[in-house]
């Protein structure tokens, strides 16, 4: 048995998006089909229409997202229909060599849905990052669901899901920006702007936020900036350097994953400091640092997948902290759209016009 549901469909590099049918399989065993409340439109869609994560077009794009769920299959114990969850990318394994170790959040073999989804036509769907979630309903494995309170609106919890999460604990996990720290951001959209919020979360000092775009320093200062740079205007390594006495930040997280940036984010970094890359960079992108200043600057170079979050441990806990008004994720939230908006919010993206826009079904 299946259904059909409104989904949001790339299929082909840098083509237009478009609202297709989709088939939706019954759960399988270990797996759950969950009804969307929230979906919000994160730079790695954009990505994967332009054919910058992989070509296995056609894509079913959204993975920021909240939802209820609707039917579970067999053997499925960890949620039950009507749960409220966050669905995310890390449904670990248990069993691979970094879930042995005891270090999930690194999972190499994490769960997705067994079954496809598709087309009417039977063309099959890849969902962006196993997930597929700008669409009324969709099949994941049950492990994608996190349970969290369900007073929280959906809207702000789905957020946690992907680029809030990311950047959050870009800084928390990855980083491990502690009290007194300073930490600059580069990029501040949804990414940074959370990295910024977890930066202050942890205490840190100085936070200075880089960017490209007024606007976007402008809302970094709401979520706890305490210094801006337009790095179109200045130099960024030599604003950052001037802001702490001039040796630079002992955190720097590079939140838009440009060799540029990144460049920055090594210079503008204290000796032995720390550089977290959150941003994605796309296939053909090169990075050339003298190798002499990699060895003599010392410290620790990383890189934050999902920012090195383990969903079981870090949606419930991030949800007390909003339910309690101490991690504000509407923030976030710039604007409240409809599934057949998502290419409009591609272009304000592009524009650096929004945070987030957030799909509400
Ligand atoms: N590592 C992960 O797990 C993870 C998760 C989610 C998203 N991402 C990636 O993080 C990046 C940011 O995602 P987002 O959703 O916040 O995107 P976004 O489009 O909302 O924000 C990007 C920000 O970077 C700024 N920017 C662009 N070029 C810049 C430059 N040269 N210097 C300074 N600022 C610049 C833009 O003005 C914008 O404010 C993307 O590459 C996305 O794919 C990574
Ligand atoms: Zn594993
Ligand atoms: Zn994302």
């Amino acid at each position: 048995m299946s259904q059909q549901v409104k989904g949001v469909v790339a299929d082909g590099k840098g083509a237009p998006v478009r609202v297709e049918t989709i088939v939706v399989p019954d759960p399988g065993p270990g797996e759950a089909v969950v009804k969307v409340k929230a979906c919000g439109v994160c730079h790695t869609d954009l990505h994967y229409r332009e054919g910058g994560i992989t070509d296995e077009f056609p894509f079913l794009l959204g993975h920021e997202a909240a939802g209820v769920v609707e039917s579970v299959g067999a053997g499925v114990t960890e949620v039950t229909e009507g749960d409220f969850v966050i669905l995310n990318w890390r449904a670990v394994c248990g069993g691979c060599r970094a879930c042995r170790r005891g270090r999930p959040w690194y999972c190499f073999n994490t769960c997705n849905a067994a079954q496809k989804m598709a087309l009417t036509d039977g063309t099959e769907l890849t969902p962006a990052l196993g997930i597929g979630a700008f669409a009324e309903k969709t099949l994941v494995a049950a492990g994608q669901c996190t349970k969290v309170d369900p007073d929280a609106s959906p809207a702000a919890a789905g957020l946690l899901g992907c680029g809030v999460m990311a950047g959050l604990g870009a800084a928390l996990n990855t980083g491990s920006v502690t009290r007194g720290d300073s930490v600059a951001v580069i990029g501040c959209g949804g990414v940074g702007g959370a990295a910024v919020m977890g930066a202050r979360l942890a205490g840190a000092d100085k936070i200075i936020a880089v960017d490209i775009n007024d606007h976007k320093l402008e809302t970094a200062e709401r979520l706890g900036a305490t210094h801006t740079v337009n790095s179109r205007q200045s130099d960024a390594v030599a604003a950052i350097r001037e802001l702490t006495g001039g040796f630079g930040a002992d955190v720097v997280i590079d939140a838009v994953g440009l060799p540029e940036t990144y460049r920055q984010a090594f210079y503008a970094r204290d000796l032995a400091g720390t550089v977290v890359l959150v941003g994605v960079p796309t296939p053909e992108m090169k990075l050339e640092l003298p190798l002499l200043d990699v060895f003599s600057r010392g410290g620790t170079l990383k890189s934050s997948w999902y920012g090195d979050c383990l969903p079981s441990r870090d949606f419930p806990m991030l949800i007390d902290l909003y339910r309690q008004g101490r991690l504000d994720l509407d923030a976030f939230v710039t604007e409240s759209i409809a599934l057949d908006e998502v290419e409009q919010a591609f272009e304000r993206m592009h524009h650096g016009d929004v945070l987030r826009s957030v799909v509400i079904l």
